[in-house]
């Protein structure tokens, strides 16, 4: 039911139709294309049909992952395409509020530098936290040789002890690739004395000490794989769990962004704006969309969400009012839907296709 080849009639004219892609499992599977991806988007941009690419992946820079999929796929996408887990944290980087921010996520320190060019003040990690004072997770992963390429290179009193300044926001922004000590340091930052490293509150309740907001909650993803992998929604739930544990309490006060969350799916709105008008020939520079602020006059007649996940792409596209096209090159499996009794998982509006070229171009 989904209509073929029905984009060719705004050739050579600013469509109002745009296009959302999720990457993984759909454009790209590990580090491969999925066959029909680089012809779909070629045949996108010949049509001048506006899209973007809008993952729950992240860790390194929108201009990073641009150029991997340019040359992965053959097919030139701008860093303006991309929205990646972490792209809306963009937002918050000049709330004067945070000052030291714990930066989580692999791979390697890559989310350090993309936080720092987002413009956040001082940027930690846990390996800098780690470096500082291993005994805090002596079981970590990480080598010596890592520990000295990577950590910030600080005195102990910088992180530790009365002159040390406190941490005033936790941000995933990725998936942990030490989740032992990534889950000790953040429940120690959460349960500290205002966000002061090596503290412990008297306290107890629902709202952490220091406010903690994850890029995604995608508990599984797809890669080269049998079989879908655990994401940063599982590593939510294990925050989450021993959070509550220490509190006694039921609901930990957290935010997440990503799909299949409004926040993200309306920032994506704006950049599918903003990259429609660059086609159209405005080269201004890209805006500054306020978080949870739908786009009051949106070029878009329609938006097509083309996802692998009903939880992520799915769920968040049809929560969008956008339409929703699932295909079979990820996580979902046709299996899932049939065992599917209590109709849990989100059904696309427009269909599910065995893969995304099969989905656009019919
Ligand atoms: O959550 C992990 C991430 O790789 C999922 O990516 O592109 O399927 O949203 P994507
Ligand atoms: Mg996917």
């Amino acid at each position: 039911n989904f209509p073929a080849r029905r984009f060719a009639k705004f050739a050579r004219s600013l469509s109002d139709i745009g296009f959302c892609f999720d990457i993984d499992g759909v454009l790209l599977k590990g580090k491969k294309a999925i066959p029909g991806a680089a012809n779909t988007l070629r045949y996108l941009q010949s049509e001048k049909v506006p899209f973007v690419l809008f993952t729950n992946g992240g860790g390194v820079s929108e201009e990073s992952r641009s150029h991997f999929i340019s040359k992965t796929l053959g097919v030139d996408i701008s860093p303006r395409q991309i929205i990646l887990s972490h792209t809306p944290f963009r937002a918050l980087a000049q709330d004067e509020r945070l000052n030291r921010v714990l930066v989580v996520g692999g791979p390697g320190d890559s989310a350090r530098h993309v936080a720092q060019e987002y413009g956040f003040r001082e940027v930690l990690m846990p390996i800098d936290v780690l470096a500082a004072n291993e005994s805090i997770w002596p079981f970590h992963r990480y080598s010596k040789a890592e520990i000295a390429n990577l950590a910030i290179p600080v005195d102990s009193s910088h992180i530790y002890g009365p002159s040390a300044k406190p941490f005033d926001c936790i941000l995933i922004f990725n998936d942990p690739r030490d989740m032992g000590a990534d889950i000790q340091i953040v429940a120690d930052l959460l349960n500290s004395h205002g966000g002061y490293m090596g503290t412990k509150r008297h306290d107890k309740g629902e709202v952490p000490s220091v406010p903690i907001l994850f890029s995604n909650n995608d508990f599984f993803w797809a890669n080269d794989y049998p079989q879908p992998r655990f994401g940063q929604g599982a590593f939510k739930i294990a925050v989450d769990a021993i959070y509550n544990k220490i509190n006694g309490t039921e609901k930990m006060q957290s935010m997440v962004f990503g799909k299949p969350e409004k926040v993200s799916y309306d920032y994506a709105h704006h950049v599918l704006i903003d990259w429609r008008n660059w086609l159209g020939g405005k080269r201004e520079p890209a805006s500054a969309p306020v978080l949870g602020r739908t786009p009051e006059r949106s070029p878009f007649r329609e938006i097509y969400m083309i996802g692998d996940n009903p939880a992520s792409d799915i769920e968040g596209g049809n929560r969008a009012h956008w339409n929703t096209v699932l295909v079979r090159t990820g996580v979902f499996q046709d299996h899932d839907l049939v065992h599917d009794t209590e109709n849990l998982i989100a059904r696309p509006s427009h269909g599910v296709f065995d893969n995304v070229e099969a989905a656009v171009r019919g």
